[in-house]
């Protein structure tokens, strides 16, 4: 006989007379003459009640069944006579497949959110993070229809890579040198050209160079996967490995990203509620009881759109004090975003147009904008209750202003030779943005720290599992 997914059968549209279960104890309730226990498999949220007769002749089986235990049943699937489900299972036979006992740490009692990401093993048969991961993986299958279904192709840039495309030197070095006596040159340095690639490598804090050979080729491309950063920041919203996806579309400016970043996040969101609605409405019983009504006010208007010059005049307005005072030229912190999103906008808010001496080398430079050549093509969408969710910026297509940025950030042009060419042959005006996976999930789910939405969370000082 097949299996049946709970899920499908709690959504059966009729009884049946022979059904098999297979999955692990929630909880298992002995009265007189019958047990029962509540088997969950992961496919939802709820269970499936199961009712074991005293009698049955696999009865002693039963008490064997402990929370936790994998099991499978074989029985008919009726109509539930008691309250709060429609279906429940009569089991003819019943197998423990694994055995627990009372070590097992998933009791029925809630746990702390600390508690369980020392369990990270056991963590996804809890409720929350059953939740947690099964929306992970819808919104991974969203991203994807949305771009194949607008014509965008998947790309796959290098893990392993030897630039640093954000500029910030945030990056883990990748090296099968011999730590303890790397080879040196004369100078006492270590000698790369004898590391396995014959250079420095690092692992990719973005695929958006690679992203950008592929737009100047395809037209409208996107990346999906892993991306790592060697920051040492210890915040509830920094992963050192995160995912990150990266659309880039050629012959696109500043205007239609910001617009596809907007229709994007709205996408997602839809997606997330019709097709997650009950692992939706477990997070905002649970976990943040403004979820829902904030999804939907997010669907429902257009993002604010402010340029960095004017949010600073908001920010300087707002008579707040600051733990970080800001002026124009400042990098804006975490407060002063989520004080414009949360306070002063209550809504997402792309902002756009940031001075260039705070961005990376390859956003395009403005002209005919004040202060003049001051500022770059840069947006980055602020929402509430996390702050930056996305990041992005038109690129600088025209070589020479590209050759003088470069040497404003000390980039060597050897290094950059086949970016350049980007630039030399054919070049287009072309923009993108990144989405960061982890922190879209915290803000469909309402989990507050990125340590929850990650199977297995990389920062600074862990890496278990
Ligand atoms: O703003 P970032 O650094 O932009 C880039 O990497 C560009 N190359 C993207 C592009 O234009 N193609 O990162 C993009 C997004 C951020 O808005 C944030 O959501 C997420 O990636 N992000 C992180 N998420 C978790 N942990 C971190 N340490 C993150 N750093 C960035
Ligand atoms: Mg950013």
């Amino acid at each position: 006989m097949q299996r049946t997914l709970v899920k499908s059968a709690l959504n059966a549209s009729g009884p049946s007379d022979a059904i098999l279960l297979q999955g692990w104890v929630r909880t298992r309730r002995d009265a007189k003459a019958f047990s029962f226990i509540e088997l969950n498999d992961g496919s939802c949220l709820k269970g499936m009640q199961i009712i074991v007769d005293a009698t049955l002749p696999d009865y002693a089986n039963v008490l064997h069944a402990n929370t936790g235990a994998s099991i499978e049943v074989r029985g008919k699937l009726v109509e539930s006579k008691g309250g709060g489900q429609k279906w429940e299972v009569v089991a003819e036979q019943f197998t423990v497949l694994g055995e627990t006992d009372a070590t097992y740490p998933l009791q029925k009692k809630g746990h702390s959110l600390e508690f369980l990401r020392e369990i990270a093993h056991l963590r996804p048969r809890s409720n929350l993070f059953g939740a947690v991961f099964r929306v992970r993986s819808r919104l991974a299958y969203a991203i994807h229809q949305f771009f194949q279904d607008k014509g965008f192709f998947y790309v796959h840039p290098p893990i392993i890579t030897a630039s640093d495309c954000e500029g910030a030197g945030e990056m883990f070095r990748v090296s099968t040198l011999d730590q303890k006596k790397p080879p040196l040159t004369p100078d006492g340095e270590v000698d790369h050209t004898q590391d396995f690639f014959a250079k420095p490598t690092y692992l990719t804090v973005s695929g958006q160079l690679e992203a950008e050979i592929f737009a100047c080729a395809l037209s409208n491309v996107y990346t999906f996967g892993p991306t790592f950063r060697a920051e040492n920041s210890n915040t509830s919203r920094h992963a050192s490995e995160f995912w990150m996806i990266e659309p880039e579309i050629a012959f696109c400016d500043l205007n239609g990203n910001m617009d596809l970043a907007e229709e994007f996040v709205k996408y997602l969101i839809r997606d997330v509620k019709e097709h997650c609605a009950g692992d939706l409405e477990f997070f905002s019983k649970f976990v943040d009881k403004e979820l829902l009504g904030r999804l939907d006010f997010v669907l429902e208007k257009p993002f604010v759109r402010c340029s960095y010059t004017e949010a600073i005049a908001i920010l300087t307005a707002s008579g707040k004090t600051w733990e970080h005072n800001v002026a124009w030229g400042d990098n804006l912190q975490s407060e002063h975003e989520r004080f414009l999103a949360e306070e002063h906008f209550k809504c997402p808010v792309t902002l756009y147009n940031y001075p260039r001496s705070l961005k990376p080398f390859y956003m395009r430079v403005n002209e005919n904008c004040e202060p003049d050549r001051e500022t770059v093509c840069a947006m980055d969408l602020l929402v509430p209750g996390i702050g930056e969710i996305i990041g992005g910026s038109q690129r600088e297509e025209r070589l020479d202003v590209l050759r003088e940025n470069m040497a404003r950030h000390h980039l060597s042009e050897k290094d950059y030779w086949w970016y350049l060419d980007l630039r030399r042959y054919g070049t287009v005006p072309h923009s993108g943005f990144g989405l960061g996976f982890e922190r879209m999930l915290m803000f469909v789910t309402g989990v507050a720290n990125i340590r929850d939405v990650i199977p297995f969370a990389r920062t600074p000082g862990t890496a278990e599992f």
